[in-house]
């Protein structure tokens, strides 16, 4: 069950998007942006930050699930990998939230084996507390408590994602 009101409103949202947005057009002035949405969660953050981006961008996706809960390997499998081309792009990697940060430096790491000519890294929510391994971060939208968040784009068990703006889920006891 989703508990109270919203953790983070509609519009607290949009404003840190375009924040962001702002933040990242000034850094690239002058270049194009290849854009890679980690997929699902990050699809809602993804579509509103590349609308309100004052640079060229190109874009692809990448999907990937961790299966650290079961093997304790932190062990990735990529479901659909970036088609476009990396080497020599400027690559903005676009997460929804950074947790122990095992899936996002596998995947970090895998961009730059292809040679980007940049790789910076943009993620709405960081559960800082939980971090197992460092990630180098470029932009953060908000620092949050270590507890488990639903909606624009974050699900649990694929539900919520839909969410207009994002709260705390509690399982129901
Ligand atoms: P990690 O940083 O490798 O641990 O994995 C981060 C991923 O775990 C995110 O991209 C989400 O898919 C998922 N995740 C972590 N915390 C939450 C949460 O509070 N709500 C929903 N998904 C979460
Ligand atoms: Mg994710």
């Amino acid at each position: 069950m989703i508990t109270g009101k919203p953790f983070l409103t509609t519009e607290q949202i949009h404003e840190k998007v375009i924040e962001l947005a702002d933040r990242i057009s000034k850094d690239y002035s002058g270049k194009e942006i290849l854009a890679i949405g980690i997929l699902k969660g990050s699809f809602m953050f993804f579509a509103d930050l590349i609308r309100a981006l004052k640079t060229p961008v190109t874009l692809d996706f990448i999907i990937a699930a961790s299966y650290l809960k079961t093997t304790s390997t932190g062990e990735i499998k990529i479901h659909y990998d970036i088609r476009e081309e990396v080497k020599g792009k400027h690559v903005l990697l676009i997460d929804d939230i950074i947790d122990t940060g095992i899936s996002l430096n596998y995947i970090r790491e895998r961009i730059l084996s292809k040679g980007p000519a940049s790789l910076k890294i943009c993620t709405l929510l960081d559960k800082k507390e939980r971090r197992e391994t460092d990630v180098p971060m470029d932009y953060i939208g908000f620092e949050i408590p270590n507890q488990f968040f639903v909606g624009y784009g974050l699900d649990y068990d694929n539900n919520y994602r839909n969410l207009p703006y994002i709260a705390v889920f509690k399982k129901e006891t």
